[in-house]
């Protein structure tokens, strides 16, 4: 009789139910699934690179995607994935160009599924065991090329957003470590480039600095920070009482990829002991390249520095790597101690103490995958590559007359206009009638098309054959994209 009170009670409860799907291991068929879902999308992919959109007020009835009350049979279930998996766009297919992200790599894709299965998460050595190893390494050896000593350490975040936020926490506890306690009590400065991601101002909105502490330091004609209207800036505020603390300098801005000069800039921030942050989001990835890395040289002066690997490096969203010069400020501004979290090993193994996050996805293992397979020259062979492509895309525009180029050599950012029409009407019809993914970007006043290089499986014939599927759809449909022009400038 011992059991039979718990027995009793737990079926007052209405226990044992039976959920047909919640089981330990992983369903057969789901896997099969999976496989077929997976080779019927590869396929077209090539037949189809671009999807019909759905217009986004039919999206409900023309998909099954409403949840209810009872469960559906396998049947019904598989088809209804499969439908809302066909007519989802392509970002891996040859014509997609829209993002600074495409393509993919299958090791990537080999760690990122391993990692969904083992289901570790990142805080303690305890439950993500040898993974802690390997984001440990992928952070040794990204310091270990930016030029960093011994004393760097990092973390793998979600993002950019992510880690320009974490960049600025740091230094903003490294100008008075007090802030972290107090909160922000006066008027703390941040400089960027006015061509930098938006993060940036969201980031000091977040943070309590206020996004009205923002100085926007202006560009030279390439997109470059000016070093020079940095110090003048600087040396403003400081007279008008405020208190610089924090640059971030781009590495690939997100329109134009352009470069930020980091050696001029660190100077005007060890002059005024200020933090250097480099976003290398976008392009950061050149530190790999022996050939491109000097596009950012300098770097080892800057007291943090992130790059996206779900970027130029074409592992899957997200994977991000940052690094900070000093462990002690990764420490000191995102630690917390919890014992009901941190219960065995050293520290050091428990990544927890360096992450904004708690509970943390690893995304270490995809690039870890990647890296591996194809090593550190491996890794440099596709930036050079997508370096590369981007030449065949200017040396092409520039050979033909009808087309106006905009950015400049070392960019993976190709901008562009086409017989003069409007880039937001052929952007936007390209992908209304489900021909190409690109989209627009603005410049100092002039907005252009943005095609980006960044995926590596990408060959010169398939740059070609963007512009003559562009050159084609343009005279196809010139009634509609002139018509559509003079409406909108009526
Ligand atoms: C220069 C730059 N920084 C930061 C980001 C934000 O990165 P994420 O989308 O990973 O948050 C981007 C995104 O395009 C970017 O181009």
């Amino acid at each position: 009789m011992p059991n039979s009170v718990n027995i009793t009670i737990a079926e007052q409860k209405g226990l044992p139910i039976r959920f047909k799907d919640l089981s330990l291991t992983m369903r057969k068929e789901d896997l099969d699934q999976f496989r077929s879902i997976v080779e019927e999308l590869l396929e077209k992919e090539v037949k189809e690179p671009v999807v019909n959109p759905i217009p986004p007020e039919k999206l409900f009835e023309v998909l099954d995607l409403r949840l209810e009350e009872e469960g559906i049979d396998d049947d019904r279930f598989y088809h209804s994935l499969k439908e809302l998996v066909f007519n989802t766009p392509r970002t891996s297919s040859k014509l997609f160009f829209n993002q600074l992200f495409a393509g993919r790599k299958s090791k990537a894709i080999l760690g990122d599924l391993l990692s969904i299965m083992l289901n570790n998460s990142m805080y303690t050595y305890k439950v993500a065991g040898p993974m802690v190893g390997v984001e440990k390494e992928i952070v040794r050896k990204t310091a270990q090329l930016i030029g960093y000593d011994q004393k760097a350490d990092g973390t793998i975040v979600t993002g950019g957003s992510l880690a320009n936020f974490m960049a600025m926490v740091m230094g903003r506890d490294a100008y008075n470590e007090k802030i972290r306690f107090d909160g922000v009590q006066s008027k703390m400065i941040v400089y960027t480039s006015e061509n930098c991601h938006y993060s940036i101002g969201k980031n000091a909105s977040l943070m309590g600095i206020g996004r009205s502490q923002v100085r926007n330091v202006k560009v030279d004609e390439k997109g470059r920070m000016i070093a020079t209207d940095l110090e003048a800036k600087v040396e403003q505020d400081l007279k008008d009482g405020c208190h610089p603390f924090f640059v971030n300098a781009t590495a690939g801005t997100t329109v134009m990829g352009s470069f930020d000069p980091i050696d001029e800039i660190s100077k005007v921030c060890k002059k005024h002991n200020l933090w250097l942050h480099i976003d290398g989001a976008y392009c950061g990835a050149v530190i790999y390249s022996e050939k491109y890395k000097s596009l950012v040289r300098g770097v080892e002066k800057a007291d943090s520095f992130n790059v996206n690997a779900h970027k130029m490096l074409g592992t899957p969203l997200t994977c991000s790597v940052f690094i900070a010069k000093d462990k002690r400020y990764l420490k000191q501004s995102l630690s917390n101690d919890a014992s009901y979290l941190y219960q065995t090993d050293n520290d050091d193994f428990n990544l927890g103490k360096t992450s904004l996050q708690c509970g943390r996805k690893n995304d270490a293992l995809k690039l870890w995958t990647l890296w591996k397979s194809i090593g550190t020259k491996g890794l440099g062979q596709m930036v050079d590559h997508q370096f590369y492509l981007a030449d065949v895309a200017r040396e092409y525009l520039s050979s033909h007359k009808d087309y106006k180029l905009y950015s400049y050599e070392d960019s993976v950012s190709v901008c562009f206009n086409y017989k003069n029409i409007d880039p937001k009407r052929i952007c936007t019809l390209l992908y209304q009638k489900s021909k190409i993914l690109v989209g627009f970007g603005t410049f100092k006043d002039e907005t252009f098309i943005r095609f980006v290089t960044v995926n590596a499986d990408n060959s010169k014939e398939d740059i070609l054959n963007f512009f003559k599927e562009l050159e084609s759809f343009v005279e196809e449909n010139i009634d509609d994209l002139l018509v559509n022009e003079n409406a909108s400038t009526a």
